[in-house]
């Protein structure tokens, strides 16, 4: 029997809440399909930081580095300064496992409320591809005369010709296995930024001629904005930088139901991916069993998926999607009608029971 080695970074907030209904989820799918899962926690995080003074060894990250894959529950704590655990962890792995791709799909899932009025299931289907490793998140840049009235802050935004095109081609391969509509569309700001974005949108041509199959599309990334409200349908596979990227997801999180359900995944093809729920930590909320773990179980599955286990996958989607449809009044946090563990209980149980 295949075993997976599942490294668990359940962190800070409410990410431990949430992982453990995710773990609940993927154990009934595991079993019923056959493979086995051996899970290792990490304690990182906001906590770990404050008791030991230690963001992330180097011990740390060769043990990370011998899982198939790592689950994150939310890293970021209120009394560490923001930036430090974000950069210390979440980034640190992101570039370290060099995970260049950041897979965030916005569905709509039936029975679950969108702020767009007259957009139904049928027309909010996509999936943004964000770079992960570059852009304004590489850090380069500095600051002179700090804290003067001199002072100058220069933050610039890495693209690489090796970077840029990994991403796009992941997004057209990832487009054409989709199946769906086979549209890619490249979300820049070719007016503006004419260094960066000419760039990938040269790669991004020479790409689209291997690709005849799929219609390579572009827009700015605040037209995009404008789109993703107003006709979300037009939308099957975008590609962008990692900071366009960032922005427009939490666009995306929101109209496809919110952060209880946006989930996202950190990939490195050839390497050791990580998959979390989008949203924070959450702390107002940490300890009450009020979070919706939709989005922990939606990140397990696309871990699955991406280890190769597409049925188990599948299982837990149709038990995301039987949960949201049938069993869950609201899917904010709490407004569910539910706890966290019962609807991670609700899930797993349309799991066992699927055929
Ligand atoms: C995300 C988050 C992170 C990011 C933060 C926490 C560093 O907003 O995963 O989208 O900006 O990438
Ligand atoms: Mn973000």
């Amino acid at each position: 029997m295949k075993t997976y080695e599942i490294a668990l970074v359940p962190g800070d907030g409410t990410g431990p809440e949430v992982v453990a209904e995710g773990i609940k989820v993927l154990e009934k799918a595991a079993d019923k399909c056959g493979f086995g899962l051996n899970f290792t926690r990490f304690d990182l995080g906001g906590e770990h930081y404050k008791a030991t003074g230690e963001i992330l060894s180097d011990q740390t990250l060769a043990a990370l580095g011998r899982a198939d894959a790592i689950f994150l529950g939310a890293i970021g704590h209120p009394d560490v300064k923001p930036g430090i655990l974000e950069k210390g962890i979440l980034l640190k792995l992101r570039f370290h496992f060099d995970q260049y791709i950041n897979l965030r799909p916005v569905k709509l899932y039936e029975g679950v409320a969108t702020p767009i009025k007259g957009k139904g299931p049928e027309d909010i289907d996509f999936v943004v591809v964000r770079e992960n490793t570059e852009g304004l998140y590489a850090g380069a840049g500095g600051v002179l005369k700090y804290g003067t009235p001199d002072e100058v802050a220069v933050q610039e935004s890495i693209n690489t010709r090796k970077g840029v095109e990994r991403c796009v081609r992941f997004a057209f391969e990832y487009c054409r296995g989709r199946n769906r509509r086979k549209k890619l569309t490249l979300c820049g700001k070719t007016n503006v930024l004419t260094y960066a974005f000419d760039l990938w949108e040269r790669v991004f041509r020479e790409v689209a001629a291997e690709y005849p199959d799929i219609e390579a599309d572009y827009a700015h990334v605040d037209a995009i904005c404008m789109w993703m409200v107003k006709n979300p349908e037009w939308f099957d596979v975008i590609v962008t930088d990692n900071m366009f990227g960032d922005i427009i997801t939490d666009l995306g999180a929101m109209i496809q139901g919110g952060m209880g359900i946006a989930a996202g995944g950190n990939i490195n093809p050839a390497g050791v991916s990580m998959f979390e729920p989008i949203g924070g930590s959450a702390p107002k909320y940490t300890g009450r069993g009020v979070i919706n773990p939709i989005a922990a179980i939606g990140a397990a599955q696309i871990m699955l998926e991406t280890l190769g286990e597409r049925r188990a996958a599948g299982l837990i989607e149709a038990g995301i999607m039987k949960v949201l449809r049938e069993d869950i009044a609201d899917v904010g946090a709490g407004r569910m009608g539910h706890s966290t563990s019962e609807v991670g209980d609700l899930v797993a149980a349309h799991v066992e029971a699927a055929a």
